[in-house]
């Protein structure tokens, strides 16, 4: 496996690949892997014939209040993951590799960023947006792997896609969770014992609404209700949104006849967590 740094040596790999008619698939990430990166690399692995797996922790999406300083890193032991499963290439650029001196241009979407974690997060997802399209630029995959944990993420990159016509087939993997349920993210290293205990309340809640839903529920407002009621119940948690709204839109909706997405951000402690589920009322 090679570990690549400089964006003109990605590019020639990359384009030597091509010639020989071989495929890429990334998985791109901010490293500090778990079972949810592992299971977007070995999805790409399987479709392509090359697996690169880019590890940028990336500026331009985090907010001035966030973690950027504080993100847990650890090069070695992840480049040992993704060789194990199977990466050609890690592609770990420094930051001015990607945005050099008077980098001035970006990426912005009109309507998905206006809601879920782009309210309290106005510039996450032009700093996604932005680095992702550099990356498609740079490795040129034929396939691009993303989360369901970051469901928002993933339909602001179909839409890019779509938008400027990348020919890049965009596959979206299901969310790993712990056992007792909790998705995993590498900022759950962040959270106390206790507060690891109330980080339950996520999956929890979710589940509420899928058997409330299952159960004919149609009113948005109630469900709604009735997963901040469960969320406040467990200690430290301060809820940021509970949404009931469209997948493909991210528009509230008022009453459940279609599938809906049930999305949920919630500080335990100073850690924000997301969690998330598309419940189908005709299951
Ligand atoms: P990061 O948070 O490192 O996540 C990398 C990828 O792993 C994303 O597609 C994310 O949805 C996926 N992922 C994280 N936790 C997961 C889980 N529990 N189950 C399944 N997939 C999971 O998302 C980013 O990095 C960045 O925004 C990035 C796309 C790399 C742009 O900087």
């Amino acid at each position: 496996m090679k570990v690549i740094k400089k964006v003109e040596e990605m590019q020639q790999w990359s384009e030597s690949v091509r010639k020989r008619g071989e495929t890429v698939g990334l998985v791109p990430t901010m490293g500090y892997f778990h079972e949810g990166h592992l299971s977007l690399m070995e999805t790409a692995g399987q479709m392509c014939d090359h697996l690169v797996v880019s590890l940028f922790v990336n500026p331009a999406q985090f907010g001035e209040n966030e973690d950027l300083d504080a993100y847990p890193v650890d090069l070695d032991r992840d480049y040992k993951l993704a060789e194990e499963k199977g990466a050609s290439v890690v592609f770990a650029p420094p930051r001015e590799e990607v945005y050099p001196e008077r980098f001035q241009t970006s990426v912005a979407l009109a309507s998905l960023p206006r809601h879920l974690c782009g309210l309290d997060r106005p510039v996450h997802f032009g700093g996604v947006a932005t680095v992702v399209t550099k990356l498609f630029n740079i490795v040129g995959p034929q396939v691009a792997v993303f989360g369901a944990k970051d469901f928002q993420q993933l339909q602001v990159i179909r839409q890019l896609v779509k938008d400027l016509n990348f020919n890049i087939r965009i596959v979206g993997n299901p969310i790993v969770r712990e056992a007792d349920g909790l998705a995993m993210s590498s900022r759950n290293v962040y959270l106390s014992t206790d507060e690891r205990a109330s980080a339950l309340s996520l999956s929890r809640s979710l589940e509420l609404a899928e058997g409330l839903i299952r159960d004919g529920g149609k009113d948005a407002a109630a469900i709604r209700a009735k997963v901040v009621e469960l969320i406040t119940g467990f200690d430290h948690t301060a809820i940021d949104y509970v949404a009931v709204c469209d997948p493909d839109t991210l528009e509230d909706v008022d009453s459940v006849t279609a599938p809906v997405l049930v999305a949920l951000a919630v500080k335990v402690g100073t850690t924000r967590l997301i969690d998330n589920r598309v419940i189908d009322p005709a299951q």
